[in-house]
């Protein structure tokens, strides 16, 4: 199963995914969690802590200078740019980097690529896109099981949004599911269901159990559990599994290394 996680930066596609990848680890599935950002810090929402992110990210800079050798497929890729994350989540730090040898699974294809070629049957896949609509074009067609759009209830992140479910539908991606992060109040709730007239939007609270985990550099799981905006989405992690099916689903396994 393929998760993609897209909309506008800083509207909590990082935290979404981070959230979504442990819980759904927790269950028992393999996992796999992607940072497609050229800013690759979901490492740390994780809860991996800043050091272990900036080794990974420094080594996918390495390949760029020549330090490291490109890997020579991408399930390679995945192994020698990934760690162990809690929960037992399989992180990989697979942006793009700066100077692309054509050609090269490690870098001349981009995060959106390596994603359509993963061949996941027995691994769930929680990608997190950088900003824009930039990444719902180049997955160009090649499906997911579900697009998460995430947006906040401002104007210019919900158009954002509806412009990413418009692709999302009209390519046939996946299966849309629109999050509302940082919903403060009725107004807000007014605006998206304004904005997704189509679709039910999962509500995410504003919640300061994020900003304070952010703060500290830890992952919003391990430091709020409990809190109304982690537990609206373990609750969409639950949901995702559930209404995926048995057959879409890999058997649960711990994820070799
Ligand atoms: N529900 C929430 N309540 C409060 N703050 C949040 C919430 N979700 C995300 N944030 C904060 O918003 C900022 C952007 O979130 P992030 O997940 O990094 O977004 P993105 O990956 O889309 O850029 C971070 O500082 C994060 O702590
Ligand atoms: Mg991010």
């Amino acid at each position: 199963m393929k998760i993609a996680v897209v909309g506008k930066g800083g509207s909590g596609k990082t935290t979404v995914s981070a959230v979504l990848a442990r819980t759904i680890a927790r269950q028992g599935w393999a996992t796999l969690a992607l940072d497609c950002d050229t800013n690759p810090n979901l490492g740390i929402s994780l809860g991996l802590g800043e050091e272990v992110t900036e080794r990974l990210v420094a080594l996918r800079d390495a390949v760029d200078t020549g330090d490291v050798e490109h890997p020579d497929t991408s399930d390679e890729l995945v192994r020698r740019f990934g760690v162990d994350a809690p929960d037992g989540v399989r992180l990989a730090v697979v942006s793009a980097i700066a100077h692309p040898q054509p050609g090269c699974p490690c870098c001349g294809v981009s995060p959106e690529q390596l994603l359509g070629q993963l061949a996941a049957p027995d691994l769930v896949v929680v990608a997190d896109f950088e900003a824009g609509l930039g990444t719902v074009m180049r997955l160009d067609g090649r499906p997911v099981d579900v697009a998460v759009v995430v947006v906040e209830p401002t104007a210019k992140s919900l158009e954002v949004g509806r412009r990413a479910a418009d692709l999302i539908r009209e390519t046939q991606l996946g299966r849309l599911v629109v999050t509302a992060n940082r919903v403060r109040d009725e107004q807000d709730v007014a605006r998206v269901t304004a904005a997704f007239p189509q679709v039910s939007p999962v509500l995410v609270p504003d919640d300061p159990a994020i900003g304070e985990a952010e703060r500290r550099g830890v992952a919003p799981l391990d430091a709020a559990p409990d809190s109304p905006a982690v537990r609206a989405l373990t609750s969409l992690a639950e949901e995702l599994l559930a209404s995926a099916g048995e057959a879409s689903l890999p058997q649960p396994r711990a994820l070799a290394d």
